[in-house]
């Protein structure tokens, strides 16, 4: 028999406390193992069957759940005849830029055959996110949800909902998106429209041949769901609608909000948000919907609505849903306030540290723009021109390796790092007659590089050159706060003074309001090379794009991670 002195005892109690501790971390924090094939897969909607790239014949793919605090291990291969990559949509990937999965930037696409293995841990973010391939405009099939649970054995900062149900927005093509896009790439002019919006892939009763698919979703009267909403479209913002329902927002990419009740949800591409749904209506069929935010004129946009079913258990009705009033296509009024409502949660379990002293301040515009036609050339943009677009005059080329790797490796002359700070014209940016001598920008793969822990302030300046838009910014790496928005040009002295710096919303994408400008901040504690651009993949393509390349910081722990051993090659 073991016999112990008292204080020998009192240590043996502690080590075993502590090994006690320290396996109960481990076992709260899950690993878990993926594999995902990327390939043909024939899939029938509004009456055609056509061949679409998916994630394991799944579209939209397979919706992951992990709890904050889990590593994901995503065993990937290539079985399309397209380069690929996934991208987290919003992960941090906190030391693990080269598992951000974004084509020429962190990674050289999977080749056909190929193989790639993504790993990363997510830290620090609750509610839903989303994957998407990052290459070309494969990621209109190739998507889905990723849902953040709380760290294991927290709760949410709302009642515990009856159940959870991912609503993953996204369009059809009945062409192959990859060919839209290289046709606009080869004419100049502006691509196809989608021919449906999908509510979880699928269109809906208002499509033909869709009735049979419409996505239902069954409710308990009196029971609260959580919707995961995740806009997955290329070009589309959306509104999002229930009949006779409100909806209450408690998340937003991933980051909790105070709770905000609304009767309509505005989404930009990119953007997630979570919402409770309390079904309080009398037992029936109500339409789910959602239609798009443009201010194309008409005929140049999808003006179609998709549906889905909200179906109470136990309801007799077979008589036709009722359809919301969703808003008109130009209703920037109801934009507006659905933007400026959501704030950060900041509670004491869910602090909010905004950076209140700015290291590194930039201002770009955000915008388009036409390219006069190659002599001999037709093109097909407005008066024989080819649409572009841009960030602070220049507009984005990919380089041919990616350029996490050319900056690890010390390659020369994939990028240069003169991406300026300030827009290098200034001019009325909102106003009407804006001189057509400034509508071509330069062409360049400029970054910006900042330190390990800049605070870092960017103002995006919407113009109206060619044609206003609402751009939709995201920022890859990074959750940033959306500190102001406004119409107009920015008033570097007025405007900060009505920035809210004390419960921002903390996003990854930011809609920048219709001749407008919006102001972002964060810390630069992420080591690594970082993609910024609008997430309407046309604009993507275009060239509304710029790279971040943040330092390594002092130590191991602010120091990006070596490559993994089977990081594609070019
Ligand atoms: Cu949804 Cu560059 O990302």
């Amino acid at each position: 028999m073991l016999i112990m002195s008292k204080w020998a005892s009192a240590r043996f109690l502690l080590v075993l406390a502590t090994f006690i501790v320290l396996f109960d971390n481990l076992a709260r924090a899950n690993v878990h193992h993926y594999t995902f094939i990327i390939r043909r897969t024939p899939i029938t909607r509004l009456c055609q069957t056509h061949n679409k790239i998916t994630v394991n014949g799944q579209y939209p793919g397979p919706t992951l759940h992990v709890h904050n605090g889990d590593t994901l291990i995503v065993k990937t291969y290539n079985r399309a005849q397209y380069n690929a990559t996934i991208h987290w949509h919003g992960v941090r990937q906190l030391r693990t830029s080269w598992a951000d999965g974004t084509g020429y930037i962190t990674q050289c696409p999977i080749q056909p055959h190929g193989r790639f293995t993504y790993r990363f841990t997510i830290v620090g973010q609750e509610g839903t996110l989303w994957w998407h391939a990052h290459v070309s405009w494969l990621r209109a099939t190739v998507h889905g949800a990723l849902v953040i649970y709380p760290k294991r054995g927290s709760p949410y900062p709302f009642p515990q909902p009856h159940a959870e149900i991912p609503i993953v927005l996204g369009d059809w093509w009945n062409r192959d998106p990859e060919v839209v896009e290289i046709q606009a790439i080869r004419t100049g002019a502006a691509p196809n429209i989608s021919d449906a919006f999908t509510i979880n892939g699928q269109p809906g009763d208002l499509y033909p041949c869709s009735t049979s698919g419409t996505f239902n979703m069954s409710v308990q009267q009196g029971q609260t769901y959580l919707l995961r909403i995740v806009n997955a479209a290329l070009n589309s913002h959306l509104f999002f609608k229930i009949a006779s329902h409100n909806l209450t927002v408690v998340a937003a990419d991933a980051s909790y909000t105070k709770p905000y009740t609304t009767d309509v949800m505005f989404i930009t591409p990119g953007q997630s948000t979570d919402v409770l749904l309390t079904a309080n209506q009398p037992p029936a069929r109500y339409y789910i919907a959602a239609s798009v935010y443009t201010t194309q004129p008409v005929g140049k946009f999808d003006n179609t609505t998709t549906t889905a079913i909200l179906n109470y258990e136990g309801s007799q009705s077979s008589a036709t849903p009722i359809l919301p009033q969703l808003p008109v296509y130009n209703d920037t009024a109801t934009v507006t306030i659905f933007s400026r409502a959501l704030r950060s949660l900041a509670s004491p379990e869910h602090p909010v540290d905004v950076p209140q002293i700015i290291d590194k301040s930039i201002v770009t515009t955000v915008g388009l723009g036409l390219l006069p036609c190659p002599t001999g050339m037709t093109c097909g943009g407005p008066n024989n021109t080819r649409i572009t677009a841009s960030m602070n005059n220049m507009s984005f080329v990919l380089p041919n390796i990616a350029i996490l790797q050319a900056y690890y490796f010390g390659i020369n002359g994939v990028f240069t790092t003169d991406f300026p700070s300030n827009p290098p014209l200034v001019f009325n940016y909102t106003g009407d007659n804006i001189p057509k001598t400034i509508w071509a920008p330069v062409f360049g793969t400029k970054v910006k590089v900042f330190n390990y822990n800049d605070t870092v302030q960017v103002v995006y300046q919407g113009t109206n050159i060619f044609q206003a838009d609402d751009h939709p910014m995201h920022l890859h790496g990074y959750d940033f706060f959306v500190v102001g928005q406004g119409f107009g040009n920015y008033n570097a002295s007025t405007d900060p003074l009505t920035f809210n710096l004390v419960d921002p919303p903390l996003r990854n994408t930011v809609g920048v309001p219709l001749s407008g400008w919006a102001a972002i901040r964060f810390k630069a504690d992420n080591p690594g090379a970082w993609f910024l651009h609008c997430h309407f993949d046309d604009h993507l393509s275009w060239g509304l794009n710029t790279v971040f390349v943040v330092k390594n910081g002092p130590g191991y722990l602010a120091s990006l991670e070596p490559p993994p051993a089977d990081l594609p090659r070019c």
